[in-house]
């Protein structure tokens, strides 16, 4: 199977590529409960993590993953580095280059950051995408498809015919878009939930339905994930209170108790606890937001493994 260059959007994967991710991350996750945790796959690799934005998960989890496949590792994050000077993105990138880079994750505050590396021809290698403005998430959308598909055994398919829910501020929200054109192509049926305000122009053409109401869906839903309240991107008022939000909007232990049969808990982090999520429902045990987590790893040591391995052309190695 032959894979893209880049890992820009979830767009770049089709229904096969997709699979094969979530599949080859599935075979790596035997590794992670061994004595010897490293592969020697991307042994000589070098892989640059290009933070111009905040990051916990994300950054480690790469860092985890490519250190798994005995990559090197070198890590940016504007603190400290010669952006604070006014190096523009061109000339951090031709440095980085100049170092050897094999492949770059970035995340940057601007939407098409991660485009613009890759088209621009700076790096030689592959460059994925790890958030980008509002724009796109795809290795949390992987991680967040693995999870699901994890729980719900459909380990040889797609997602066909799962419930899911996403609910809160989707204006603001990569992991949304991401998640909505990726559970889609994997075949779940995905109903978006949020006031007005927080729905962003064009939803109608999204491949899903709208509801401004949360409580008549949880029921039938098989998965709810909850979004973060993006309270740095957000430069007006959008809901008249944060008590209000929560009181239509935010997952509590009531609500968890419509929740039916095996149906699970998803948020990408980092939590608002009290805004969109209580501490019970959080910690509860329909949560995976840990899980999320550990499979974070998994899916980012697949998507590294999958770029870079020899010519992009993927056997049947793993
Ligand atoms: N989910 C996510 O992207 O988390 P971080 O911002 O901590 O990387």
């Amino acid at each position: 199977m032959i894979f893209p260059r880049h890992l820009l959007s979830v767009d770049d994967l089709d229904y096969d590529q997709a699979v094969k991710v979530l599949d080859t991350a599935s075979e790596l996750s035997k590794f992670s409960g061994s004595s010897i945790k490293k592969l020697p796959t991307l042994r000589g690799k070098t892989v640059v993590n290009l933070f111009f934005e905040d990051s916990t998960r994300t950054r480690i989890s790469f860092e985890a993953a490519a250190k798994r496949l005995s990559a090197d590792v070198i890590n940016f994050s504007v603190k400290g580095s010669s952006v604070s000077k006014g190096e523009s993105l061109k000339d951090t990138a031709l440095t980085l280059g100049a170092m050897g880079a094999d492949a770059v994750v970035i995340r940057h505050h601007f939407s098409g950051a991660a485009q613009r590396l890759a088209d621009a021809g700076w790096i030689s290698g592959p460059v994925i995408n790890a958030g980008d403005g509002t724009h796109e998430h795809p290795t949390q959308a992987l991680l967040d498809a693995y999870t699901i598909r994890s729980k719900f055994g459909k380990d040889s398919e797609g997602l066909s015919g799962l419930q899911v829910i996403i609910v809160g501020d989707i204006l603001h929200s990569r992991v949304a878009r991401s998640n909505v054109f990726l559970l889609t192509k994997l075949g779940a049926e995905v109903t978006l939930v949020a006031p007005p305000t927080l729905l962003p122009v064009g939803i109608e053409n999204w491949p899903v339905k709208i509801s401004y109401q949360l409580d008549p869906l949880l029921s039938s839903a098989d998965v709810v994930m909850v979004l973060r309240v993006q309270k740095e991107r957000m430069v007006q008022s959008f809901f008249p209170t944060e008590r209000e939000y929560s009181r239509h909007y935010g997952m509590n232990s009531h609500r968890l108790k419509s929740l039916s049969g095996e149906s699970i808990l998803l948020h990408p982090g980092p939590m608002n606890r009290g805004l969109e999520i209580d501490a019970l429902t959080a910690d509860s045990s329909r949560s995976m937001i840990v899980n999320q987590v550990t499979n974070g790893v998994q899916i980012r040591m697949a998507v590294l493994y999958l770029l870079l391995s020899s010519q992009q052309v993927v056997g049947e190695e793993v």
